[in-house]
């Protein structure tokens, strides 16, 4: 099969939307990612995938933090200002409201809900990392009931 078909067929999956922030060296980090999804309840695990070349890598090591921010169907231009390959880590936050979580990580407001996790593995998959973060902390936005979802890439 070749790869303009892969995309077309994974794109008919529909998936919700997040934005995976992290910090390191006092610089904030964050990309949109669809690739998250749960993995285990016992331990409470996660994952999500990411480019070997993305910038984030420089701040996911072993036993560091990670929040994942799910999107709000309000939220569309954040979700392309982080996928914004042009722009520099902070300016990926110029204009984006947030707070900081309890392990100093930047939460993107009026997001749907977020999960702080530290990560515990990160393999190998092909152009990309797959990252496994076990959750510590986390809240639901109950003032936001819709999320952004992505179907053959449209925003629903
Ligand atoms: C809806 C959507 C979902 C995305 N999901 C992922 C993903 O799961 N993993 C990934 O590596 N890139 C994903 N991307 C692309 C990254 O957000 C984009 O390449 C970003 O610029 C990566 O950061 P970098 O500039 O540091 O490479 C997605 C983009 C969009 C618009």
């Amino acid at each position: 099969m070749n790869q303009s078909l892969f995309k077309e067929i994974c794109s008919t999956f529909p998936t919700g939307v997040t934005i995976i922030t992290s910090k390191k060296d006092n610089i904030d980090y964050g990309f949109t990612a669809n690739s998250f999804t749960s993995v285990s309840l016992s331990p409470l695990l996660v994952l999500f995938c990411l480019d070997k070349n993305a910038k984030s890598n420089e701040a996911l090591n072993k036993n560091e933090f990670f929040i994942v921010n799910v999107l709000s169907k309000t939220q569309e231009k954040v979700c392309f200002q982080f996928a914004n390959s042009e722009l520099s880590p902070k300016e990926r936050f110029e204009n984006i409201s947030t707070k900081i979580s309890k392990k100093g990580i930047k939460i993107i407001s009026n997001s749907c809900s977020f999960i702080e996790c530290k990560i515990k593995e990160k393999f190998d998959g092909g152009d990309h990392y797959i990252y496994i973060g076990e959750c510590i902390n986390g809240e639901i936005n109950d003032e936001i009931k819709d999320p952004l979802i992505y179907h053959r890439g449209k925003m629903l």
